[in-house]
């Protein structure tokens, strides 16, 4: 997505070394993490009684026109791009649940934190998102596996057990933070050579870079050499690749993908270009580094290998598993931190704050460790409070598989829900003076912040299976450059938010 890429605006400034005082503040319970002790503080959420709900039909919502639905509407709003405001609007005029068509395409869209524990609660053993069906074909077509993007059912759990321990156990996750930083190391001292006094010409290409490097480095053990000045052809094909592929399957979410297949047009050659070739470049470096480690006895700590030993999972299905974590880790974690940095740049007290922790916590000359961001509560208030206001990933969604009652209204099994993280962030009723970044709420003693407000990875059984890889990686990344530079904001032009980083409202 090039494009994207071009269009952020140049928006931080990064100048060597500064000094700010310190206050201290003690961290809440992990608010993220939705665990039953965690869900068992909120006050519980009003449920009618099966007999006394509502129909589906009688959620409110934006106007439905025959054949378009409310999309003129969401046009006439500022179209796609603005969607999010949008969003947020029909939450204010609607309340927390509204239904909403696009087209033929229907949905309820939750954004209140009663309604998704309820949803949480009621959870069945195998959640469905919407189908991302561009993406099925071209696993049919090419008689490839699904990983856990687009798995469904048991495969997914089978799939989803495989990864889980890997990638969500914290102390196995800790592991992870020296090839974290051996990319960081590189990063910030690219970031030395190649500003232009400070100023940076394309950060948040930069950044995609750094997050590409640091996924393929964990998954393949292997060094792509994206951080360098010039970058090898192979890496450079394959992040166009990744590129191509997600810039092309938009449109075949909204127009039949059977219909491209059978016409062979443009988007859908592209998109099979694309994918073959992420395809081939995966399966070499996955065959390569399950061979590299064929003859080691003992336990091994490569990831790859490691998975591909203990769990039941076939060739095919690693090469579609691995695949989808690696597209799953990119922008997902380059757009954060970009989010991060913009917000540090605008609040320059709290980077003033962070800045102090650090230094209280991670010796000079030494790089952060996994052990170090323990000891740093401030850090992860910020990558909180900014994941809170700019979340990379606005909503995602649920297709009901059996008839749920949620709230007052009982809606039947299909029924695709939307979760609006985004929207929830942005409301007053759970997070006071919404619109300023104030990492200090996440740290008062009683925090009276709902879990289920916060919800940026998703929840439940389902919810992002690299949400601790990325925290770490994003964690250190924060350690590693407000350690060494001051990011400076060099303008304050309101900026609008979009899930793909900061954009000028100009
Ligand atoms: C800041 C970075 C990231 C954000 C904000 C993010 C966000 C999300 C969200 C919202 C979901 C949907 C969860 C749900 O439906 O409840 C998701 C799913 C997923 N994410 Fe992430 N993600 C991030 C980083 C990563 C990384 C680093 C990886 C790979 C290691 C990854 C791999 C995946 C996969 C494979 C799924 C599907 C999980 C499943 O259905 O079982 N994500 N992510």
């Amino acid at each position: 997505m090039r494009a994207q890429i071009q269009k952020v605006p140049q928006i931080v400034e990064l100048l060597k070394n500064k000094t700010v005082g310190l206050q201290h503040f003690k961290p809440t319970s992990s608010v993220c993490v939705l665990d039953p002790k965690d869900a068992a503080v909120v006050a519980p959420c009003r449920q009618s009684l099966p007999s006394q709900t509502q129909s589906l039909y009688s959620i409110p919502g934006p106007t439905n026109w025959p054949l378009f639905g409310s999309l003129i509407e969401l046009l006439r709003k500022g179209g796609l791009q603005r969607q999010h405001d949008a969003l947020i609007h029909y939450h204010k005029k609607f309340g927390k649940i509204f239904r909403m068509k696009l087209g033929s395409f229907e949905s309820v869209h939750i954004g209140a934190p009663c309604l998704l524990e309820a949803l949480y609660r009621k959870e069945s053993a195998y959640p469905q998102r919407l189908e991302i069906k561009p993406w099925k074909a071209y696993r049919d077509f090419r008689d490839e596996a699904y990983g856990l993007l687009i798995l469904e059912g048991e495969d997914w759990q089978r799939v989803r057990s495989a990864f889980q321990q890997k990638l969500m156990k914290p102390t196995e996750v800790a592991k992870l933070d020296g090839k974290i930083n051996q990319v960081l190391a590189d990063f910030v001292s690219r970031i030395g050579q190649m500003t232009d006094n400070g100023r940076f010409e394309d950060l948040y290409f930069e950044l995609n870079k750094w997050s590409m490097e640091t996924i393929c480095l964990v998954l393949y053990d292997k060094r792509f050499g994206l951080l360098h000045d010039n970058v090898n052809e192979e890496a450079m094909t394959f992040i166009t690749s990744i590129k191509t592929m997600m810039s092309t399957f938009g449109m075949m979410m909204v127009t039949p993908v059977e219909l491209h297949k059978k016409l062979n047009t443009k988007t859908w050659q592209d998109h099979t270009m694309a994918w073959d070739r992420i395809f081939s470049t995966a399966k070499v470096y996955i065959d390569k580094n399950i061979k590299s480690h064929a003859d080691a006895t003992g336990p091994s700590d490569d990831f790859l290998c490691d998975i591909y030993r203990h769990s039941h999972l076939s060739k095919k299905e690693l090469y579609a598993a691995i695949t989808e974590l690696q597209i799953g880790g990119v922008e997902t974690t380059a757009n954060s931190l970009l989010w991060a940095i913009f917000n540090l740049s605008r609040n320059p007290c709290a980077q003033g704050k962070l800045l102090q922790e650090i230094r209280e916590v991670l010796p000079a000359n030494q790089s952060p460790s996994a052990e170090h961001l323990q000891r740093m509560p401030y850090l992860k208030a910020c990558l909180k409070e900014s994941m809170r206001l700019s979340p990379s990933v606005p909503f995602t969604s649920r297709t009901l598989d059996k008839d749920t009652v949620l709230g007052d209204y009982s809606i039947p099994k299909g029924t695709v829900l939307m979760i609006n993280s985004h929207a929830l962030g942005a409301n007053e009723e759970y997070f006071e003076h919404s619109s300023l970044f104030k990492p200090e709420r996440w740290l008062r003693e009683s925090s009276t912040i709902n879990p289920f407000a916060h919800v940026p990875f998703g929840i439940g059984k389902r919810m992002c299976i690299g949400r601790r890889l990325a925290e770490l990686q994003l964690q250190l990344a924060l350690c590693w450059v407000v350690r060494d530079y001051e990011v400076v904001a060099t303008d304050d032009d309101e900026i609008m938010y979009r899930p793909f980083g900061p954009h000028n409202r100009k």
